[in-house]
């Protein structure tokens, strides 16, 4: 199918999916009688989004009392307080079928800079109260935001959304991955079973019975209801939403076999629209609105931060590169130059050209202190060892030659870490580093994760040359590898143009798994590869946890934080793993 038309199919197939209520906050308006309420319970807490400084998002899903019912009509209230002895706007809607019974409410005319409670109510039950707030409009000196991502139940407990709910957060970000699509069983469920969290349903979702159903599920764990209480979220999609690995067109967890994946994005993208409390885009005063299947947007904290909300997954992302693609395994040659011209080819898109025009236009026009990126994948170049960063492909032994190979990588760099163990295992294995396993050292750094930007040369430099033209200070967020990590910023010409700093995931495993750290290696190895990539200032390879930013006027002071299990009900915070950074507002942005 040409791309014009399929996109008309989706933005066609959004159209009018609408369920969000449009309230203008009005002091001492009537409330309503309660005899008009219906039946249900709120079972998946409430939540909060995409605050402007007039309005927010209110979010909750009523569990009708009666099964067969297709509607029950609910109302919200907004309060200065806890208490709400003093309600400043209310309203009454319906929960429906068609929306799988999710609320959304535009609460309008609302003050800025302040904060704001909110509940809702049927005839059974009240809902929990939750705490949400407006954006600065002019002048602000100060924001505190949490950055979160990859949130897999069955792979562990959500302590990580346990923690934000404690903390007093302007906003929490994020970045996708908010569910997973495997079917029970899938990806990093090895132990869900033994702490009652497979999957539901069981199978992998396609469906839109299938996403909404797990995102029911996702929205049962109490410390998830927790977060979305405690704070306003801003939330944009990553691959799982819909599938492993998403492009524009097809998806690496989609075959030919599962149906036509722009039926399978539909159903996904529609779930997403109902149960997050995001702002659709053009709301207008009117029950029926539509939802765009575009996520990118901007939220402007006063004249402290310009935050960019944008989509790498579902814009313009072009197929991901493979990289066993450039390896002939007959002769084990690499074609490096065929590699990096595609990495490099001005017509794989990332953004894609509107949003990039949109992203031009949106920094060219702040006069904010920060510009923030708040998006999914790495920006930060990682390139790896050629040995390292292919360890996929067939190469015989590699584990064994790789670990030598990165020893000896570290040796020659001078890396003080390497312990009298490591050095000695060197020596004894030296042999080993035959002149095959030289090459492979002296070959030309490649990019470990080609779903990243690193995959995406071109459009990354599109980006920097925006960030570039309209002197920003730019601190990009990212989520997605299920790793923290602090990098700079540089361009293809070496020039500095900000930093990065990535979260790790709330659950999903990270590197430790995929690279096969032994416990008790960590923190050698996240040494080891700080040391190896050029502009990484920061790793931590093994822990799930959250990233929060404290920003003012002179610096963002960033803090990773871990938790020491998340195959335990208790964990406590990894105080020893715990890292801080500072970052200075200059120009460009860089690390003390
Ligand atoms: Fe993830």
């Amino acid at each position: 199918m040409p791309d014009v038309s399929r996109r008309g199919f989706i933005r066609n197939g959004l159209f009018g999916l609408g369920g969000l209520y449009v309230t203008t906050a009005l002091s001492g308006c009537g409330s309503d009688d309660d005899d008009s309420l219906g039946f249900g319970t709120f079972d998946h807490g409430v939540a909060s989004g995409d605050p402007l400084a007039d309005s927010v998002i209110l979010w909750t899903r009523v569990t009708p009392s009666d099964t067969s019912a297709e509607a029950v009509r609910l109302s919200w209230e907004v309060a200065d307080n806890a208490e709400f002895n003093n309600v400043l706007a209310e309203g009454t809607g319906e929960a429906h079928i068609s929306r799988d019974f999710t609320v959304k409410v535009d609460v309008r005319g609302l003050l800025p800079d302040t904060r704001y409670y909110y509940r809702f109510r049927t005839a059974t039950q009240i809902s929990t109260v939750g705490k949400t707030r407006t954006l600065p409009d002019l002048s602000s000196e100060h924001l505190t935001l949490a950055v979160v991502s990859c949130s897999n139940y069955p792979a562990g407990y959500f302590h990580v959304y346990g923690e934000l709910a404690k903390r007093d957060l302007d906003l929490v970000l994020h970045l996708g991955d908010y569910i997973y699509e495997y079917g029970s069983g899938g990806y990093a469920s090895e132990q869900a079973s033994a702490m009652g969290r497979e999957s539901l349903p069981a199978n992998e979702l396609f469906t839109l019975d299938d996403y909404r159903t797990r995102y029911a599920q996702y929205r049962s764990d109490a410390d998830l209801q927790a977060a979305h209480a405690s704070a306003p979220f801003l939330v944009v999609w990553d691959d799982h939403e819909i599938a492993n690995d998403t492009y524009d067109g097809g998806a690496e967890n989609h075959n030919d076999g599962e149906g036509d994946f722009d039926e399978r994005k539909l159903a996904a993208m529609r779930a997403y629209f109902e149960w997050l409390p995001i702002r659709p885009e053009g709301a207008v005063s009117s029950d029926e609105l539509a939802m765009p299947s575009s996520i990118y947007r901007q939220f402007q904290w006063g004249d402290l931060v310009n935050l960019l909300m944008l989509d790498t997954r579902n814009e313009a992302r072009a197929k991901p590169l493979v990289i066993t693609d450039y390896f002939d395994a007959a002769t084990g040659a690499f074609d490096f130059e065929g590699l990096f011209a595609d990495i490099n080819d001005p017509s794989r898109k990332l953004l894609g050209d509107a949003q990039l025009d949109w992203l031009r236009s949106a920094m060219a026009s702040s006069s904010a202190t920060w510009q923030l990126l708040g998006q999914q994948v790495l920006m930060g170049q990682m390139y790896l060892p050629f040995a390292i960063a292919t360890q996929q492909m067939a190469i015989p032994d590699y584990a064994e030659l790789g670990a030598i190979a990165l020893l000896a990588a570290r040796a020659q760099a001078g890396d003080p870490t390497l312990t009298a163990e490591e050095l000695a295992y060197l020596q004894a294995n030296q042999s080993r580093l035959t002149p095959e396993v030289l090459a492979l050292l002296q070959a030309p750094a490649v990019p470990y994760n080609l779903d990243a930007w690193d995959g995406y040369g071109a459009a990354r430099e599109a980006v920097y040359q925006i960030a570039r033209e309209s002197n920003a200070r730019l601190v990009v967020l990212a989520g997605d590898t299920h790793n923290a990590w602090a990098s700079e910023l540089q361009d293809a010409e070496g020039n500095a143009v900000g930093v990065e700093l990535a979260t790790a995931s709330v659950s999903s495993p990270g590197l430790e798994k995929y690279l096969g750290i032994p416990a008790g290696a960590y923190a050698e190895t996240e040494a080891g590869i700080v040391q190896l990539v050029a502009g990484l200032k920061y790793l931590n390879a093994s822990d799930r946890g959250f990233l929060t930013l404290d920003i003012t006027r002179e610096k963002i002071d960033a803090q990773w934080e871990f938790v020491s299990s998340i195959k335990q009900a208790s964990y406590q915070l990894q105080s020893t793993r715990a890292q801080q950074m500072q970052v200075q507002a200059g120009s460009p942005v860089q690390f003390v």
